[in-house]
């Protein structure tokens, strides 16, 4: 297998020396099929120890390499260096406060996927089981993807403007729970995504569906989440007028 140089231009942002962001670039050697976090690891190993990431899984599934990659949000893990036109631009999600490089504060993201309860919510224990049929549990199978990666949040116009808008990955948890028919708790999660900062905010731009790293069609599950929201008597609060 070839190996051959790319060029990496990374946002740094070190608090403790740095006043303000600065881009470094670094020359790596890759191979054809190393993935983009290989890259990053290879600056960290030999090029600089105080570059900043999160990554655990490495394989898609702990959602903790959300970056933006060339201008997308994207996990570090999933992008394959040939896939991409160089230079390679790396920097953190947009939106959250910046700790350290890559690293975001994801605080306020938790605080809102907390908000919706992502817990099956029933009142009696059932005695034995809570049968599902397939058909069922088909109906809120695609929002089961999340990996709370926050690539969604992070690209929604909306939520830059607003960042008291629950966003899209806390809707797309509240999906998860308001279509599963053994869930009892859905006035209660209504009543939190029909405040000013809950679902109205959407105004279905689609940059969360194609954010999203796990193919979850988020648009489309807001979407069912406004319909439920309108056909069980809940009403837009009306977000201002003025704001996105
Ligand atoms: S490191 Fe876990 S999703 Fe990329």
């Amino acid at each position: 297998m070839s190996t051959s140089q790319v060029e990496l231009r990374i946002k740094r942002f070190q608090p403790d020396h740095d006043p303000q962001p600065r881009w470094v670039t670094y020359r790596v050697p890759v191979e054809p099929v190393d993935r983009v976090l290989d890259a990053l690891h290879v600056v960290k190993w030999y090029h600089d120890g105080s570059l900043a990431f999160r990554r655990s899984c490495a394989h898609g599934i702990c959602g903790s390499d959300a970056m933006m990659i060339n201008g997308k949000n994207r996990l570090a893990c999933k992008v394959l260096i040939r896939d991409l036109t160089p230079p390679i631009v790396i920097e953190p999600m947009r939106g959250f406060p910046v700790v350290k490089d890559l690293i975001v504060d994801m605080e306020s993201f938790f605080q809102k996927y907390r908000a919706i309860k992502p817990y099956l919510i029933a009142d009696e224990p059932p005695s034995q089981e809570r049968p599902q049929s397939p058909t069922q549990r088909q109906r809120f199978d695609d929002t089961t993807k999340c990996i709370l990666c926050g690539a969604c949040t992070t690209s929604c116009p909306s939520f830059w403007a607003n960042h008291e808008y629950l966003g899209p990955a806390a809707i797309v948890q509240a999906h998860r729970f308001l279509f599963d028919s053994r869930d009892q708790a859905t006035a209660e999660r209504l009543a939190i995504l029909n405040e000013r900062s809950g679902v109205w905010r959407c105004r279905t731009i689609f940059n969360c569906t194609e954010a999203c790293p796990r193919g979850i069609n988020v648009t489309k599950a807001i979407g069912e989440v406004k319909k439920l929201l309108l056909r069980t008597g809940g009403h837009p609060s009306g977000p201002p007028a003025t704001s996105a």
